[in-house]
């Protein structure tokens, strides 16, 4: 190993502090609430208020090393190069130096101390757009200090621009970004494909509205580079895996699965996505303000990400509790517990709480199982049957689309589990028929919403998505009984992370507004209602005072939910049985969505 990842840690500070930055240390993993974001997913969020103006403490120019969780690439988790959590080396500048100091101390770091060959180093800046202008500065500043002018590339905004996706009122800019060739002995190599992004500077000198894009009073340096990908490529290796960090779990796994990592590709993967996720788990149960896996907010990323990697113990073979309990101790001795030391402290802790949800999860995926084996069961009656009545028949052998939607619908076995279990009992899956039966699934809880509910309103019927469903309900009555009865849903979209919902309302709501519908959302919560559904016919609904959109034909039967004397709603459903089991629920932003129609995001935490 060239470099250790405490020797790149370490390189990364002490550059920095050499050039006057002081050490902020590293935050919480768990989002602070601030801007929505479930986890904190880059080095500059805890520092968002001081790029925005506030003075901070410590000074104009900072670094650290920054853990972050990104879980939207989870399905590519298992390749090569992608984590769910990984190390941002940072550093800011809070309206202090800018693009000169910059571009210089980062080729400074990048070819003396890393020994990178100049000749080789690609750049990009933005190539400019309506809201901010093409960035030749620093164009021409990594030319003067050597970049070859052929390896500097003008790209748009969806490459060079960073901002936070998906929130309003944060700092952003265009960026710089760096490159390198993925094999740096490589001739002529081409770019982007034989390069890979090292990191980037960002230029943070904007603050993101809602229409647009309005100019920072300080133009700040927002600097991040990932520890985990840097190893990588510093020690010239191309497996994320290889690394110091998880060369020993890695090791650990093979010895406990008896599988060879790098001849056995389907091990590796396996492997790969238990490291991984153990990785992040132990990361967020053992953070400062660590969380617990659940079903709702923060705590239902974290159980999906557990239960994930118990399924893939079970794939190499191994029981799932003792084995991510020896991943998770491996990471916490020999990789993390020096950088990390709260870990070592919660250590007892996180591997207890590993090993309770492996052995609830356990029970879930028994019962699947049990489903699994009636329709096996059931395929080999019918196939015995046949057979004594008609010599020429040939046996089925599929399990039924149907059969395998249930399967993931009710038990959570995602559709590989279930082909991978067929295909040990020499049988395949209906593929063509379990996506019609989860197209025929959606689109029938799309038709049962009710009328004004936006198409696509509910993607999903996942536990969380039901929920939000739920929470709908919840605040539309909440809008009704603080603003105005005249207050009317216009649509809404749900996701398993959060929920938008329209409304008719002339103006923008006041914080009082805001928070006096939060308020009440989540005393109803509190109240822990049951949702009750009934049938009824529309004039009944109509006399009991349900909303909703009353386009049925005189006679219709309709569905209706009532929760309490709250809220009553025409409504295909499904939603939760209790209203206890929302969580909490905050509302991040208030906004204009169209003439006299608001719009609020909301989640359930
Ligand atoms: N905010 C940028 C990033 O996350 C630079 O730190 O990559």
């Amino acid at each position: 190993m060239k470099i250790t990842s405490k020797q790149l840690r370490q390189k990364w500070l002490s550059f920095y502090e050499s050039k006057g930055h002081v050490n902020v240390g590293a935050v919480s993993l768990i989002g602070d609430g601030t801007t929505g974001v479930m986890f904190n997913v880059a080095g500059m969020q805890p520092l968002m208020p001081y790029l925005l103006g506030k003075p901070h403490p410590l000074g104009r120019r900072l670094c650290n090393v920054q853990g972050c969780v990104r879980t939207v690439d989870i399905d590519s988790v298992g390749d090569a190069s992608h984590f769910t959590f990984f190390e941002m080396m940072g550093n800011w500048s809070l309206g202090d130096y800018f693009k000169k100091e910059k571009t210089a101390w980062t080729f400074e770091l990048l070819t003396k101390e890393f020994g990178l060959d100049k000749d080789k180093l690609c750049s990009t800046v933005f190539e400019g757009n309506d809201a901010a202008p093409r960035d030749e500065e620093t164009a021409s500043l990594l030319r003067s200090l050597g970049i070859l002018p052929e390896h500097i590339f003008y790209l748009p905004k969806s490459d060079n621009w960073w901002e936070l996706e998906g929130t309003v009122g944060t700092p952003c800019g265009p960026d710089n970004e760096w490159f390198y060739p993925i094999d740096p002995k490589k001739k002529d190599p081409v770019f982007p494909d034989d390069y890979v992004e090292i990191g980037n500077d960002v230029y943070m000198q904007y603050r993101k509205t809602e229409t647009g894009y309005v100019p920072l009073e300080n133009k700040n340096v927002d600097t991040g580079f990932g520890l985990d990908r840097m190893l990588l490529f510093l020690n010239g290796l191309h497996d994320g895996y290889k690394t110091d960090l998880f060369a020993g779990v890695i090791a650990a796994l093979e010895q406990l699965t008896g599988r060879r990592y790098d001849e056995d590709g389907e091990a590796r993967k396996a492997m790969r996505i238990v490291a991984d996720h153990t990785r992040t788990t132990v990361m967020l149960i053992g953070d400062v303000n660590g969380i617990l896996p659940s079903n709702t907010g923060a705590g239902y990323i974290l159980r999906r990400l557990m239960r994930r990697a118990i399924r893939y113990c079970r794939k190499l073979g191994v029981e799932p509790a003792s084995t991510m309990c020896a991943v998770a101790a491996a990471f916490i001795d020999e990789v993390y517990g020096e950088a990390y030391p709260l870990l070592v402290g919660k250590k007892d802790y996180i591997l207890d709480e590993i090993k309770k949800e492996a052995e609830r999860f356990e029970t879930m995926l028994e019962k699947g199982m049990a489903e699994f084996e009636k329709c096996i069961a059931g395929i080999e009656r019918k196939n015995a049957f046949m057979a004594g009545k008609d010599p020429a028949y040939v046996p089925e052998n599929t399990i039924g689309g149907k059969q395998a939607f249930r399967l993931y619908d009710t038990y959570g076995f995602p559709l590989e589990l279930t082909e991978e279990m067929a295909a040990e009992r020499g049988y395949g899956v209906d593929k063509e028929g379990f996506d019609a039966a989860f197209r025929e699934h959606q689109e029938k809880s799309r038709g049962d919403l009710h009328a004004g509910e936006a198409k696509g309103g509910l993607e999903s019927h996942s536990v969380q998505a039901v929920r939000y469903h739920t929470a709908t309900h919840l605040l539309n009555a909440a809008l009704k009984a603080v603003l105005s009865p005249d207050v009317n849903q216009k649509g809404s979209n749900i996701t398993d992370e959060r929920m938008r919902f329209d409304f008719n309302f002339s103006r923008a709501m006041t914080p009082e507004e805001v928070k006096a519908v939060e308020d009440l959302v989540n005393q109803k919560i509190a109240e822990d209602i049951p949702v009750v559904y009934k049938e009824m016919s529309l004039e009944e609904a109509r006399a009991e005072h349900f909303v909703g959109v009353f386009d049925s034909k005189y006679g219709d039967v309709v569905k209706t939910y009532s929760i309490g004397d709250f809220s009553k709603e025409m409504c295909g459903g499904p939603h939760a049985s209790r209203t206890g089991e929302l969580g909490h629920f905050r509302i991040v932003k208030e906004q204009s969505s169209s003439a006299g129609v608001r719009r609020i995001k909301a989640v359930l935490e």
